[in-house]
Order: structure tokens, then C-alpha cells, then sequence
């Protein structure tokens, strides 16, 4: 009996010994302490050995089982070591490697002017005030001092929707709404979409203006002009001035021109101002009496002034574009250029 033991603990040790994985290890312990197991048997067997033969055999059976069973967990835990080990090594990450480059998304340049500029009047106390792309005729023109007929009209070749209804060709629409609504003191700028029947490298049908608006008591040009230089110089920097040159439009009198000293020559000429140190910029003038009496407000008491700016126009010369096709392209290799939020 003795020897039949022995042999089972040698046999089984040697497998184990050899068994170059889990599954094996898995089999060898079914096959000698399984149910059907070598070992197992060798106990299910002990009713035909001596009764005082019993406690012998039953201790060497059990020294074999904690010698194999022994053997087995040290293999078993080897195994899983590597393994984890072979794991580890799969899965490391080399942190030194250059990162994938996510792709960003910025705003559009128009975008970032208006946003930009926006920043610069509510500093300043203006309200911003969204209008609407349709206007009647009243509102885009009539209202602005400039009625049928008026010469005017033909500063700007418009789209009609209808004989009445107009794609607005100018923010200044909303000049009327304002005052409609609200007494002075008002203060409030509008941005939005205006169209003209327009088409070159500078113009565009569609593009985008910001309108302003201020209405109070003794406001004058020197106002207008006072609050112009404080906008150019945080839009375009700390050096730049503005002049006015004298201009028309029906609802303003005295109109000008804004123009600001070129922020890339500094004045002493270059192709961009085209040699002359300066770049027009924008339309504004006094609020016409006879556009602020028609909204119902008393010249008698208040004044005001208003201006006009073309987004598209700030937007190229900001960022040195020479086609205004460009900023309606969608070309991200242009457009991912610009970033200055
Ligand atoms: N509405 C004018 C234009 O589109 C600009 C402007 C606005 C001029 C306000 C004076 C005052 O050309």
C-alpha cells in the first residue's frame, strides 16, 4: 500500500512539475484528488485494509494530498503571476509618445468681431437690441428720412420681397424700433444681417452691420467722436485715432465718415491704407431732428447721434483678409487662421 502511495505522489509531482499551464494543473488535480481522483480511491478503498493498518495509510494519504495540493497552489500562483506579468506588459502605456492632435473649432471671423465689439459697448452701457432681416419700406426707409422718390434710395440697391416688403438693407431699421419702444435716454447697439444687390471683392450680398444708437439730453458730435476714439483703440490698439470726414445720409445731420489712423503703418502709409495712413471704418453722424420727431421724441429736449459698422469690413482688415469671399467660403484652412477669442 505503501508503495502504491508513493508512487501516485511521485507521479503526481512530476506532472505537476511539467504542467507548463493552468488547464494542465486543472487536470492533474482532478485525476489524483478529483472524486474520481488516484487518492480519492486509495481512501474509498480503505475498507479492505487491516483495521489497525488504517491510521497508517490514512496519514500518508493525507501527507500526499498536502504535498501534491502544495505543489500545486505554488505552480498555480506562478502561473497567474505570469500571466498578470504578460498582461501588464501588453497594456503599458509609453506616456513620452506625442498625444493625437483633436481637431478645434473656433468662431467665425465676423463672429469674433461682433462678440468683440459687443463686449466694447455693453462696456460702455449700450444695450444690444436684435431686429429682423424683413423690413416694410416705412422702417428701412421712409421712417430714415429717406421716402419714395428720395435719391438716397439709390445708395442702396435693394431686394424686395414684395412692394412693400424689403430685405432691410441696413441696420439702421432698428433705429426706429428702438425709439418706438423706449424713451431717452437710449443707448443701444444692433447687430444683425443686411442685404444689398452687391457683389465684388470688397462686397458681399449678404453681409453684417452693427448699428448704435444714443438719444439724451445735449448729446453732440464731440460725443460720437469722444466715444469712437475709446472703441478703436481697444479694437484696433492703444495708438490708434480716429477723423471725420464730412459724408451724407438722410438721417444724419451732420453726417461723417469714421475713419481711424492705420493701425498697421501708424500713420506714415502703407497697402493697406492704401498710402494714405488712414482706413475709413464706418458711417455715423447727429440723429436727423426730423427721424426722431417722426418716433415721437422732442428735439426741443433731446438729441442724439448714430453710427454704422460693417462687420465684414473690420473683420478683414483685423486680420489682413483681401477677399471678402473669403469669410463665406468655409474654408477651415482660412478660417482656422483666425482665433483672437
Ligand atoms: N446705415 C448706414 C449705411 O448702411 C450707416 C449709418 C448708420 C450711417 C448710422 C449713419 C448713421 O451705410
Amino acid at each position: 500500500m505503501r508503495d502504491k502511495i508513493q508512487q501516485i505522489r511521485e507521479k503526481a509531482l512530476a506532472e505537476i512539475d511539467k504542467a507548463d499551464g493552468l488547464e494542465k494543473l486543472n487536470d492533474v488535480r482532478a485525476a489524483i484528488l478529483g472524486k474520481k481522483g488516484e487518492l480519492t480511491a486509495v481512501l474509498k478503498g480503505m475498507k479492505d485494509v487491516a483495521p489497525d493498518e488504517r491510521p497508517k495509510v490514512g496519514q500518508w494519504v493525507n501527507e500526499t494530498r498536502e504535498a501534491v495540493e502544495k505543489l500545486l497552489d505554488e505552480k498555480v500562483k506562478k502561473f497567474e503571476a505570469e500571466a498578470l506579468k504578460r498582461k501588464y506588459e501588453r497594456e503599458k502605456i509609453d506616456v513620452t509618445m506625442p498625444a493625437k492632435r483633436s481637431q478645434k473649432g473656433n468662431l467665425h471671423p465676423v463672429t469674433q468681431v461682433k462678440d468683440q465689439l459687443s463686449e466694447i459697448f455693453t462696456s460702455m452701457g449700450f444695450e444690444v437690441y436684435e431686429g429682423t432681416e424683413i423690413e416694410n419700406d416705412y422702417y428701412n426707409f421712409t421712417a430714415l428720412n429717406t421716402p419714395k422718390d428720395h435719391p438716397a434710395r439709390d445708395m442702396q440697391d435693394t431686394f424686395y420681397l414684395s412692394p412693400e416688403f424689403l430685405l432691410r438693407t441696413q441696420t439702421s431699421a432698428g433705429q426706429i424700433h428702438v425709439m418706438e419702444a423706449k424713451k431717452p435716454p437710449i443707448k443701444v447697439v444692433s447687430p444683425g444681417k443686411v442685404f444689398r444687390s452687391d457683389d465684388d471683392a470688397t462686397h458681399s450680398p449678404m453681409f453684417t452691420q452693427m448699428e448704435g444708437l444714443v438719444v439724451d439730453k445735449g448729446i453732440t458730435l464731440c460725443d460720437l467722436k469722444g466715444m469712437l476714439d475709446q472703441l478703436v483703440k481697444k479694437m484696433f490698439g492703444k495708438n490708434v485715432t480716429t477723423r471725420l470726414r464730412p459724408s451724407y445720409f438722410p438721417f444724419t445731420e451732420p453726417s461723417v465718415e469714421v475713419d481711424v489712423s492705420c493701425f498697421q503703418c501708424h500713420g506714415k502709409g502703407c497697402s493697406l491704407c492704401k498710402g494714405t495712413g488712414w482706413i475709413e471704418v464706418l458711417g455715423a453722424g447727429v440723429v436727423n431732428k426730423k427721424v426722431l420727431e417722426g418716433c415721437g421724441i422732442d428735439t426741443n429736449e433731446y438729441s442724439g447721434f448714430a453710427f454704422g459698422i460693417g462687420l465684414e469690413r473690420i473683420a478683414m482688415l483685423k486680420y489682413g483678409i483681401n477677399n471678402i469671399k473669403l469669410l463665406f467660403e468655409s474654408d477651415l484652412r482660412v478660417l482656422d487662421q483666425i482665433d483672437d477669442n
